[in-house]
């Protein structure tokens, strides 16, 4: 067989248009998840399509949970009859994909469950580190067993649990919520001690749900055990900030750019790369229309503004995780970023640092890598070149928005994998080209 052809990614006067994004990975996630151990059924419209949130959909029917998926005007809807009594042990491994956020929640749901399951991923996943999750789970009561160097396969055998007080070692939405999770079929009241905020849809899922979720003023955040959740929801996903970030990037790089994007999830621990697109000369305007679910939901207008230079403080770094390659999209039309304290980026979908700044300099951009973190400086423009994706979605739309600014083509090896967040992000990019 031939190898499948480079994605081909010419550059751009201007991007221009109003459009929605795909739904929410990190919400569609949570909510099948909550929804698999509810009572009752529960509808969620406007699902992710992402390759991600389908494998969490698929490991739910393979633990028994009757899932019915059809598309309709809202996107696809999804229904899911809860079993709050218990899964069915599974008769084969669980098929994870490339969702660490899959196989982390997971494994805090499993927990509570009286049987073995292994978790299995893609080559990508099979590289990431799941110490984080299997300390405290097995600190709770699970058994878990993982390969060489904390890596999955993971196998979890599940059963009674005990309560804890968590800190984890990096902060992390992933960490935290699996820890909740486990801790609403444990014995007492579970608390996860963040070491810096990190996104909060597991609580406020969790509330939707009817489970009280506490926060304290220190940021503690508890759940109470033997916890039911009241399933018969219909809920619906809004679309996801995360996405929003590549367009909104082409959109404050490309002099002549407007993009609106409505329906979007604007919850407050997602929305910081808007504030730093505007430190860095961009014309962003974002307004809340409504609240679905305890999530904030509006409109965000990016225009672009003359580039200036950026430093991302390791303190910003959480709450920018996911949004940190799109910036270093930025600071190839000018301005420049520096970025420290990211050292979790080496452990994403791909080594996000080392694989960023060798396609960004592939692309002919000056750039430095550093143990924690890179630096982009726009003493030139790109030329384009060829890249590899590196099995990660967020690079493969990031070289292609770094490509709309380069003198020449773009080619990008593996650019199918960003249907894991965006399906349809190549043809997107082509319909707001002006
Ligand atoms: C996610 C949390 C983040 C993020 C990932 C999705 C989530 O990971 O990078 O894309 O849905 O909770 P960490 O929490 O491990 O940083």
């Amino acid at each position: 067989m031939s190898a499948p052809r480079a994605t081909l990614v010419r550059p751009a006067r201007a991007v221009r248009g109003t459009l929605r994004v795909p739904p929410d990975k990190s919400i569609s996630h949570r909510y099948a998840l909550l929804a698999a151990i509810a009572g009752g059924r529960t509808t969620i419209d406007d699902y992710s399509t992402g390759a991600d949130c389908l494998s969490t959909l698929g490991v739910l029917e393979a633990l028994g949970v009757p899932v019915t998926r059809a598309v309709t005007d809202a996107g696809l809807r999804v229904t899911l009859d809860g079993r709050p009594d218990g899964f069915a042990a599974p008769s084969a491994p669980l098929d994870c994909g490339n969702s660490g956020t899959t196989m982390r929640m997971l494994s805090g749901l499993l927990a509570a469950q009286p049987f073995t399951a292994t978790l299995v991923g893609d080559r990508s996943l099979s590289g990431r580190p799941m110490r984080r999750v299997a300390a405290p789970l097995t600190a709770m009561g699970a058994r878990i067993a993982l390969q060489e160097g904390g890596r999955p396969p993971l196998t979890i055998t599940g059963g009674p649990l005990t309560a804890i007080t968590h800190t984890p070692e990096v902060p992390s939405a992933q960490i935290k919520s699996a820890v909740l999770l486990a801790g609403l079929g444990a014995e007492g009241r579970t608390t996860v001690r963040e070491p810096a905020a990190t996104r909060d849809h597991t609580e406020r899922a969790l509330a939707a749900f009817g489970v009280t979720v506490t926060r304290a003023a220190n940021g503690d955040v508890s759940v109470e055990g033997r916890a039911r959740l009241a399933g018969g929801l219909a809920l619906r996903v809004a679309g996801d900030p995360s996405s929003t970030a590549f367009l909104a990037v082409a959109a404050a790089g490309l002099p002549g750019s407007v993009v609106e994007i409505s329906d979007v999830g604007l919850n407050p621990t997602r929305t910081a790369l808007f504030d730093v697109l505007r430190r860095a000369g961009a014309d962003v305007t974002t307004t809340i229309d409504t609240e679905r679910h305890g999530e904030p939901v509006g409109r965000v207008r990016i225009a672009h503004g003359d580039p200036a230079a950026l430093v991302i403080t390791p303190d910003e770094v959480p709450l920018l995780i996911d949004e940190l390659p799109a910036l270093a999209a930025l600071a190839t039309f000018g301005g420049s970023i520096e970025v420290h304290g990211a050292g979790e980026l080496r452990v994403k979908e791909s080594d996000r640092i080392s694989a960023l700044v060798q396609g960004l300099a592939a692309m002919g951009a000056d750039v430095e890598e550093f143990a924690d973190g890179f630096a982009v400086r726009a003493t030139r423009r790109l030329t384009g070149g060829t890249v590899d994706a590196h099995h990660d979605h967020r690079l493969a739309m990031t070289f292609a928005i770094a490509g709309l600014g380069a003198s020449g083509d773009t080619a990008i090896h593996g650019a199918e994998i960003a249907a894991v967040s965006f399906p349809g992000f190549f043809e997107t990019l082509e319909r707001l080209r002006a």
